[in-house]
């Protein structure tokens, strides 16, 4: 077998966590940061995500095969994307202006879409947004699970899509490829499937409607 993608995880709030400790489990190396300093969340992932190791966000990066972002968008303004840079970017961000307060540049279109952009050098897939942190690790199953959940996967390199489906569906979801980033705004929130934790034929159902009127 290949050896597994390093991940860095950029966010220790309430989601990184979570995904950092499924990635744990399925077996990838896991670094996790925050933008200050690690020794700030050593002891809390040790005890809370056993096995991921606290790292800066840069060495995280400079080490990883695929970057999670993982904190609110509105710090988003503060990741440089020089640091991104030839990265393959998992955008796990979603706009929520109640937290997020309005960020106009946020408020027509697609989040990803403006995240890519911003990330010109970078591969950003859409993906690990649109189920609630609880419920991520609550309901992910091995392959095969008669009730193992759908996630969605959006991006526009084909080959950094194929990579992060590889990860939803060793973290425990089976992934349901959206064609581009446009098409991934089904995963954002007003889309049909955020929110919701849907088996592969409802899921492939409420966001395929949804994706072709994007079309
Ligand atoms: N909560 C959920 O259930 C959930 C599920 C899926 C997706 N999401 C999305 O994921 C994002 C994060 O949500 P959350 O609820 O986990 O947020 P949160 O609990 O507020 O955590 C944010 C984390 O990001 C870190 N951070 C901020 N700026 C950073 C930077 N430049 N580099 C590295 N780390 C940085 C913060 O640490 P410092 O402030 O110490 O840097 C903190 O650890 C949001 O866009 C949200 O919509 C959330």
């Amino acid at each position: 077998m290949a050896e597994p993608s390093r991940l860095a995880v950029l966010g220790a709030g309430h989601v990184g966590p979570v995904i950092a400790r499924l990635a744990v489990k399925a077996g990838y190396p896991v670094a996790i940061a925050t933008s200050g300093d690690p020794d700030d969340i050593a002891l809390i992932t040790e005890l809370v995500i056993p096995g991921a190791q606290p790292r800066w966000a840069s060495d995280a990066v400079a080490d990883a095969d695929i970057v999670v972002l993982a904190i609110p968008l509105h710090r988003f303004a503060d990741v440089d994307p020089g640091l991104l840079s030839g990265r393959l970017v998992v955008d796990a961000m979603n706009y929520w202006p109640a937290s997020d307060g309005v960020l106009e540049a946020f408020e027509d279109g697609g989040s990803s879409e403006i995240v890519a952009r911003r990330l010109s050098g970078s591969a950003v897939v859409k993906a690990l947004n649109h189920i609630g942190y609880h419920e991520l690790e609550a309901r992910a199953r091995p392959a095969g699970a008669p009730d193992r959940r759908a996630a969605g996967v959006a991006g526009d390199d084909p080959a950094a899509v194929a990579a992060v489906a590889g990860l939803v569906d060793r973290i425990g979801y089976d992934p349901v490829r959206l064609g581009n980033l446009r098409a991934g705004r089904v995963l954002q929130p007003g889309g049909p499937v955020f929110g919701a934790v849907l088996a592969l034929p409802e899921f492939e159902r409420a966001a395929g409607q949804d994706t072709r009127s994007l079309a």
